[in-house]
């Protein structure tokens, strides 16, 4: 589906936090969201997500531009994981079919035809806690993915994991979603990371955050990502983005 963000502003009181941004996500598409820590990149996904309400501006998906038609296309997954440490693996991906209404066993069934996909086979009953940082993350990916949402807003999925176990993810989940394409926004403080997974990169500037430049990733999620990323043509748009970023965090 696709997603439409046209001259949206947005302010928590007297704190302006966007001005005024128009982006397009195509449908299948990932779009990258980078910028300072602090310039508004979390309130953007709230919004996109229907959460919250832009001041002005619209903001629509596959046509729909009302907060509660956008909140049934979009499968949120928040910065923080947000398992639930009392419950298993398996509960905590199920949950998301839980919510809409279905019954236990066959939230937990559905759930665990994935976990062989997710790498996560055997780890069904494991608590959180008992698990890396990288699997917790799949369960929570697995949750938001479960939802069958036409778009899922994704934000810093892997910010939280050493440099190893992320560029793992990165691939893993380029992998996720070369086989089942969703519309994906994806927000990251990473360049490389964000060059890498999307399609179309947006930097923002500082708050209140405008666009400050707009890229073409060179090779979007290719098999191979030590070579995608060291490719000359790649090493010169995550130049051209640190500049922008750069510039736009004066
Ligand atoms: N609910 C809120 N009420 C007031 N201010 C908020 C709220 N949520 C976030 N902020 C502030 O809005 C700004 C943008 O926050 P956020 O969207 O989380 O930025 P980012 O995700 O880019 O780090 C920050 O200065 C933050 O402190
Ligand atoms: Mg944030």
């Amino acid at each position: 589906m696709r997603l439409e963000i046209a001259g949206v502003s947005h302010s928590y009181g007297d704190l302006r936090t966007l001005d005024s941004l128009s982006l397009a996500g195509e449908a299948h598409g990932v779009l990258g969201l980078v910028g300072p820590s602090g310039c508004g990149k979390s309130t953007l996904l709230e919004l996109i997500c229907g959460l919250q309400d832009p001041g002005a501006g619209t903001i629509s998906i596959g046509g729909a531009s009302d907060g509660e038609g956008r909140l049934g296309r979009c499968a949120f997954m928040p910065q923080s994981d947000l398992l639930l440490p009392w419950y298993s693996a398996i509960d905590n991906a199920a949950l998301a079919l839980r919510n809409r209404g279905m019954g236990r066993r066959q939230a937990r069934g559905t759930a665990a035809g994935l976990f062989e996909r997710f790498g996560l086979a055997g780890f069904e009953a494991s608590r959180p806690d008992e698990l890396s940082g990288g699997m917790r993350q799949r369960v929570a990916f697995l949750r938001t993915l479960i939802a069958g949402k036409p778009v899922l807003a994704l934000d810093e999925p892997f910010a939280a994991l050493d440099a190893i176990t992320r560029a793992e993810m990165q691939e893993w989940l380029a992998a996720a979603l070369r086989t089942d394409p969703r519309t994906v926004v994806l927000v990251t403080h990473d360049v490389e990371e964000a060059l890498y997974l999307c399609d179309r990169v947006a930097v923002l500037s500082a708050r209140p955050a405008r666009i400050v430049a707009e890229l073409a990733a060179p090779h979007p999620r290719a098999p191979e990502r030590d070579a995608a990323v060291t490719a000359p043509e790649f090493v010169a748009a995550r130049e051209e983005a640190m500049r922008a970023l750069r510039d736009g965090s004066r």
